[in-house]
């Protein structure tokens, strides 16, 4: 029997391996979920997932004789003995709360929380490059989109804090209560829902700052009427937090909305101080050289500066900055023009760079796009958090995440509520 079970196990290793880069695949995500959470009671639904396609991969091809259960499961033994996790960021095997990192992106929530001793039992993203990262450093395949009955079915009972940096819409409240039943079809309802549902010890809900004044103060006025009222939690005032006050030279505004099941008895929590620390944007600049790409083309860098010129009065400029490396950035938003509107003037490089890498297109100025690894910096990223994908997407991605400093702040104030 058990000879049997390596050799299925062994199939199942190459069946996952070889469709390894499908992170769309609810196998990945199962697996990997397993993996991390196969010693807790929770994974029970990601286990039976597994399961289910060890037996099915095992029985193509031999329908006549369909392996049991029981030969599934110790194959699945066999192969979660053989678990090594070698990336940047594993999950602890010592814990002290269970959490569940909904709109996962590429994990910031996740690491802020990681770092106090968290374990994170559940991440759901439907983003494929997203995916690719976050495996990359925590070895997890997230789950896909969160509105499906079947990907909600995959959380597990029992975690003691939601976390969710949801994308931030319109309810359609004319004439209602605004509370849950109006905030169907947003994500915020899926939000509520598995709150509702699962019943957390507290959640963490992570949003821009124009949440608080969309639609005229009504979305927030909606989420948080929900949240104290249908589903009963101590939701103190959000508030509204600057990463740059938390150590990283990064001038970015968002809205923080903590919440503590009513049962706990907790009625009042106080958000982090600054730290009043002095930050700038040369304490997250590229010590040695940065490769040539990164600087823009004398012509590039003019129209630019002409585009400016023309729609400055209007608001309406190109989006791009030229920053002062004493001061600190704005804040980095993802995708399209975002990916010039931090742009530094590397002193160093004007200095001293060969004739031979200059070519005569490239700006003398020094000016420069900041790279993938400082926009991941002002975001408060270790330097070992891998990037694998291309600089499109680990911009779109940094711009995408948080800065993990000021959540992390937060994070521990809620975590000493919980567990002293
Ligand atoms: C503001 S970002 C959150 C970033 C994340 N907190 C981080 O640290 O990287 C919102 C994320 O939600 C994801 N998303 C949006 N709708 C989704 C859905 N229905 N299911 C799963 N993920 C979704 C987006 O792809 C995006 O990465």
């Amino acid at each position: 029997m058990i000879v049997k079970s390596n050799i299925i196990a062994e199939k199942f290793n190459r069946f996952y391996f070889s469709k390894k880069n499908n992170t769309e695949n609810e196998l990945s995500a199962s697996y990997t979920h397993y993996l991390h959470n196969r010693n807790i009671i929770e994974s029970n639904a990601y286990r039976d997932c597994v399961l289910e396609y060890i037996k099915k991969i095992n029985n193509i091809g031999s329908s006549q004789n369909p392996i049991s259960n029981k030969v599934a499961e110790e194959a699945l033994q066999y192969i979660s003995c053989e678990f090594k996790s070698a990336v940047p960021f594993p999950a602890h095997k010592k814990y002290q709360f269970k959490f569940i990192d909904l709109f996962a992106g590429i994990g910031g929530i996740r690491l802020a929380f990681q770092n106090l001793k968290g374990k994170c039992v559940f991440s759901s993203e439907w983003d494929k490059f997203s995916k690719l990262t976050y495996e990359a450093n925590f070895g997890e395949v997230p789950f896909g989109d969160i509105t499906k009955p079947e990907v909600k079915n995959y959380i597990p009972n029992g975690f003691d804090v939601l976390c969710a940096g949801f994308p931030c819409q319109s309810f359609s409240i004319a004439g209602k209560r605004g509370g849950f039943e109006d905030t169907r079809g947003t994500l915020f309802f899926d939000v509520a829902e598995i709150i509702k549902q699962k019943q957390p010890k507290a959640f963490f809900l992570e949003n821009v700052k124009g949440l608080k004044s969309h639609d005229k103060g009504n979305t927030l006025r909606t989420i948080l009427n929900t949240l104290r009222n249908d589903l009963n939690y101590y939701v103190p005032e959000p508030k509204i937090i600057n990463a740059k006050d938390f150590g990283v030279p990064q001038n970015r505004e968002r809205i923080f909305i903590v919440g503590f099941r009513k049962d706990l008895e907790i009625d009042s929590f106080k958000y982090p101080k600054e730290l009043n620390k002095e930050v700038k944007l040369s304490d997250v600049l590229e010590k040695d050289e940065v490769s040539v790409k990164y600087y823009l083309s004398t012509t590039y860098l003019e129209t630019l500066r002409k585009h400016k010129a023309r729609h400055i009065n209007k608001g309406n400029g190109f989006g791009y900055e030229i920053l002062s490396n004493d001061g600190i950035a704005n804040a980095v938003v993802c995708g399209g023009m975002g990916r010039e509107r931090n742009l530094i003037v590397d002193n160093k490089l004007t200095n001293f760079v060969p004739v031979t890498k200059i070519t005569g297109k490239v700006n003398r100025e020094g000016v420069r796009k900041m790279t993938p690894r400082e926009w991941a910096r002002l975001q408060g990223f270790p330097d070992n958090f891998k990037i694998v994908v291309s600089d499109a997407q680990a911009y779109k991605q940094f711009g995408n995440s948080v800065a993990i400093p000021a959540i992390q702040a937060t994070a521990e104030l809620i975590i000493r509520k919980l567990i002293g």
